[in-house]
């Protein structure tokens, strides 16, 4: 009898040894300069917190669906060439969609007819973006629909996955946030979609035109504001009633930017160890453990942004000539004004 509890002793003891080894090991792991298991273990939270948002998208609350137009915005109706094959994608994608196109003619009429308030501000932008951003928030506001920037591609309909919810906002690439904006996630507008009327949105346009925030578009109407936005109105009261949905990168931006050389920036990433490391190593060693791979596109894809920058001085040389959207497009092309 007595050697039988002995035996049972001498398992406990060595149960406990082995699971107090095992733990030491995963902790000498993590201390280890080059852990995979540090690196797994971001990929994996990062797994988790988009597999949440996925199931999120598989039960929509039945109560809201984004009403089927597509707003996007030019300076006119001559659009450079290269935005044609993506334009033409998404309305052959959304055959029954009503598609308005925003010239800075509209974008103004539309301010100076329903915000009179808001027209100060906005003749005051130094920076085409600037108006760019600002009218997207407004039009979603007022009209509801989804808002596409030019640059994006279609490769599926927008409905039902985008489509029955209150409204959501496009995300960048975990890792190019992380190295680039030292931020854990950053939420984009080059695609976005609302119920008219939507809280958040009054907000994002009450936001950045109630007063002339200092700064570049992208800090003061742009992805950085957006982001700031975001994370108050997702804790705050209108939210449960009022979602925002955060889409994961891989539904609209599954691409690495690229016109930065990720090598050569991670090049002087740190490896991470158990000390506090940066955002960018974190980004750097993500990238690595995805073998750098620069597309993230699944069968959750349903648009791709593809960062062409035309609208920057410095990619002048870019652009193609510009051709007529509304005789392109016919009968599809809308007007505001
Ligand atoms: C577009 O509308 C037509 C007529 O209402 C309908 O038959 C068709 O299925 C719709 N197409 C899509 C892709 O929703
Ligand atoms: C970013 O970090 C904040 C707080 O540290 C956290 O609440 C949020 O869920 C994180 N988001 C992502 C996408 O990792
Ligand atoms: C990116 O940078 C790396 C290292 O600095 C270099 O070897 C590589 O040729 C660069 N790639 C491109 C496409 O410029
Ligand atoms: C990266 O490449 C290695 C070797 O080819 C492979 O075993 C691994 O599964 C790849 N990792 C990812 C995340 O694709
Ligand atoms: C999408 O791919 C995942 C695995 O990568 C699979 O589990 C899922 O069933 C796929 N969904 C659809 C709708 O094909
Ligand atoms: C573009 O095409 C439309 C329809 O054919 C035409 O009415 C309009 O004048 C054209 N715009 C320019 C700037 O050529």
């Amino acid at each position: 009898m007595k050697k039988r509890w002995n035996f049972l002793l001498l398992v406990c003891v060595s149960l406990a040894l082995l699971c107090y080894k095992y733990i030491n090991s995963w902790e000498a792991h993590a201390t280890a300069e080059d852990s995979h298991l540090t690196d797994n273990y971001i990929i994996l939270f990062d797994k988790v917190q988009q597999e949440a948002a996925n199931q999120r998208q598989e039960n929509p609350p039945a109560a809201f669906e984004i009403p089927q137009i597509l707003h996007q915005t030019f300076a006119s109706e001559m659009v450079y060439e290269n935005y044609r094959p993506m334009i033409s994608s998404c309305l052959k994608l959304n055959p029954n969609w009503t598609y308005y196109l925003w010239r800075d003619s509209d974008a103004r009429a539309l301010i100076s007819k329903k915000y009179p308030q808001y027209l100060k501000t906005y003749l005051s932008f130094k920076y085409n973006l600037q108006h760019s951003d600002a009218i997207r928030y407004v039009i979603l506001h007022r009209f509801g629909g989804i808002y596409l920037d030019m640059d994006v591609e279609c490769v599926k309909p927008f409905g039902p996955s985008l489509t029955r919810q209150a409204a959501f906002i496009d995300q960048e690439r975990l890792e190019l946030t992380r190295i680039i904006h030292d931020a854990n996630f950053s939420a984009m507008n080059s695609l976005m979609g609302s119920v008219p009327g939507h809280p958040f949105f009054r907000s994002m346009m009450h936001k950045v035109l109630a007063k002339r925030l200092p700064g570049t578009s992208i800090v003061s109407t742009g992805p950085m504001v957006l982001t700031k936005v975001y994370k108050k109105y997702k804790d705050s009261r209108p939210a449960r009633s009022w979602p925002v949905r955060l889409l994961p990168p891989s539904v609209a931006s599954p691409l690495m930017d690229w016109q930065t050389n990720w090598t050569s920036v991670c090049h002087g990433a740190k490896p991470l160890g158990r000390k506090k490391h940066l955002w960018l190593d974190r980004g750097c060693r993500m990238l690595k453990w995805k073998n750098w791979s620069m597309d993230d596109s699944d069968n959750s894809t349903v648009a791709v942004h593809r960062f062409l920058h035309l609208g920057y001085d410095h990619m002048r040389k870019r652009r193609k000539p510009l051709f007529n959207v509304t005789e392109t497009f016919k009968p599809r092309v809308r007007y505001y004004s």
